[in-house]
């Protein structure tokens, strides 16, 4: 039998308020991929963008299994896509339910579950973050995935609200945000100094009216929006550190150079300066 799915419209935004704390920067652990030919290359620099979070993601379910006690945990991934999260969790044993409002993402999300052999462990539900609780129970996931999401939501404070109260009382949160630093260095580097100098001031870390991301954020501000909300913020790095600055032929050209990147990466991501210039900034919160 095929995943579940059901449909809802979006809600329109309320205001937001996020208070601002210095983070914690922790160092998830890395998973070198592998290297050799060219479809092994190409694995290997998709591994460098995903490796760190996905690991960094494992671990925390896995802890809270230990936390809870239970090996099989109920997780719901918030735009969740075609399930790059979802599936791999699933595979782990794990019931996961992916809400997304792209009816094409989860079809994908569909054939991924079935090619992997666990559409009986993944749910895919058409929603999204403003009408959660009309498509997820409340209280009702131990661990919530949100990531590469909150930068597209109207209203992020109102958005980690329903995250969390889709939490149960002892569950944990892991987001996944642009950090507002790195696009000032990406555009720099990419020539673009107006631009650059944009996005050092616009507040939400745009580099200009052209740009396709509404918003980005700062380690402090992402974890004030979780500590709003009320979960307690347990650590925050940098993902895609020097990945995104290193251009794809220095990495193909070395055996074993995405791989040396790869435990460069695990390194910088809790570096607190290098952290700071990440393209994403990875949070995991915990609630109980
Ligand atoms: C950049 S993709 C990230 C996918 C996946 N989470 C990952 O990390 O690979 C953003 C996803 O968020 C979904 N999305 C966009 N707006 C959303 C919203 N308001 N609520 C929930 N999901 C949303 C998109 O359909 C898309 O699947």
């Amino acid at each position: 039998m095929g995943p579940a799915r059901s449909r809802r419209r979006p809600r329109p935004p309320g205001p937001a308020s996020p208070p601002r704390r210095p983070p914690v920067v922790e160092r998830p652990s890395a998973r070198p991929g592998p290297a050799g030919g060219a479809g092994e290359r190409s694995r290997a620099r998709s591994a460098l963008r995903t490796a760190l979070v996905e690991g960094a993601l494992r671990e925390a379910v896995a802890r809270q299994g230990e936390a809870l006690g239970r090996e099989a945990l109920d997780v719901l991934d918030v735009g969740g896509g075609t399930g790059g999260s979802a599936v791999p969790l699933a595979l782990a044993g794990h019931r996961t339910t992916v809400v997304d409002p792209s009816p094409d993402a989860l079809a994908a999300l569909e054939r991924r579950a079935a090619e992997a052999g666990v559409s009986d462990r993944v749910r895919a539900v058409q929603g999204d973050t403003s009408g959660l609780l009309g498509v997820v129970d409340a209280a009702s996931a131990d661990v919530v995935v949100c990531h590469g999401v909150l930068e597209h939501v109207d209203d992020p404070q109102e958005a980690v609200g329903h995250l969390v109260r889709a939490l149960r009382p002892v569950g944990t949160l892991s987001l996944l945000a642009a950090n507002r630093t790195a696009v000032v260095l990406a555009r720099a580097l990419a020539g673009h100094f107006g631009e650059a100098r944009h996005a050092l001031d616009d507040p939400d870390g745009r580099w200009g009216s052209g740009d396709p991301v509404p918003r980005r954020f700062t380690p402090g501000e992402l974890s004030g929006l979780v500590e709003a909300a009320g979960l307690r913020v347990e650590r925050v790095h940098g993902v895609r550190v020097l990945t995104d600055l290193v251009p794809g032929a220095l990495v193909d050209a070395e055996p074993g150079a995405a791989d040396a990147l790869l435990a460069l990466e695990a390194a910088a991501s809790s570096h607190p300066a290098l952290a700071a210039i990440a393209t994403q900034l990875h949070v995991l919160a915990v609630r109980g």
